[in-house]
């Protein structure tokens, strides 16, 4: 049963003051505890504002590390990389950030290195942030022929490669993904959406459950830890 919490916002501002107190509050409560943090945060466009608003909250953030959900396979200097966004926030203000994706011809050997460079890291993540593509994607667990894997993947594998099929419009390249068990593993979960499309999708993923044909239906299914969906027009 996925005990999912909606909050609504009338503007992105609106949600990115919210969403970055919220993730702030998560980040001492880690550092209170463990005097460490690891936060996952998901690329495209929506978090970008919410990243700015984070980083200019006073932290203690040589202590926090910061890795992507997931990436595409292109140069960490290239415009659609989710690093590079993460990195321009993040690395200034003294937070470790850690890369996960290897631009390699095989995929599935860049999900290897990506995995092999996550089982580095003190685990779980305090906090995984997603976003929800309009074909259901989450991080880049795609409808395609590495669907089943990165949803099945074992519980000690952290990092799939991944082929959309068919590619996404934005950014038509294979990716590295958490897997649905390393997303799951995460102390606290929160998705930030954008659009009318965007809600009823989570909505009818959330409904169908375990038998949704749209991957986030399929990794909120099995989810323990309650859920913050954040919403805005
Ligand atoms: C990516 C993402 C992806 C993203 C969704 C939603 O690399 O594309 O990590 O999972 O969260 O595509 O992106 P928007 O919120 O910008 O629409």
């Amino acid at each position: 049963m996925i005990e999912a919490e909606w909050w609504e916002y009338e503007s992105p501002d609106e949600m990115a003051d919210a969403v970055a107190g919220d993730i702030g509050f998560i980040i001492e409560s880690a550092l209170d505890a463990r005097s460490a943090a690891l936060i996952a945060l998901p690329g495209g466009e929506t978090p970008k504002p919410i990243y700015g608003k984070l980083a200019a909250a006073k932290l203690k953030w040589k202590q926090v590390t910061v890795i992507p959900t997931d990436d595409r396979l292109v140069a960490v200097d290239s415009e659609t990389s989710n690093v590079r966004a993460i990195a321009q926030a993040f690395l200034p203000i003294g937070a470790r950030v850690v890369p996960i994706a290897t631009v390699l011809d095989d995929y599935r050997q860049a999900g290897n290195a990506a995995d092999a460079r996550l089982q580095d890291l003190p685990w779980p993540p305090d906090l995984v942030w997603l976003g929800v593509g309009t074909d259901g994607h989450t991080a880049s667990i795609f409808p395609g022929p590495d669907l089943q894997d990165a949803l099945d993947a074992p519980k000690a594998r952290r990092a799939v490669g991944v082929l959309p099929d068919p590619m996404p419009d934005n950014a038509p390249v294979a990716r590295v993904t958490l897997t649905r068990a390393s997303i799951l593993a995460a102390r606290t979960m929160l998705i930030t959406v954008r659009g009318d499309e965007k809600r009823e999708l989570l909505e009818l993923a959330i409904k169908d459950g375990q038998s949704s044909r749209l991957p986030i239906g399929r990794v909120l299914a099995e989810a323990d830890q309650p859920i913050d969906i954040h919403w805005c027009p």
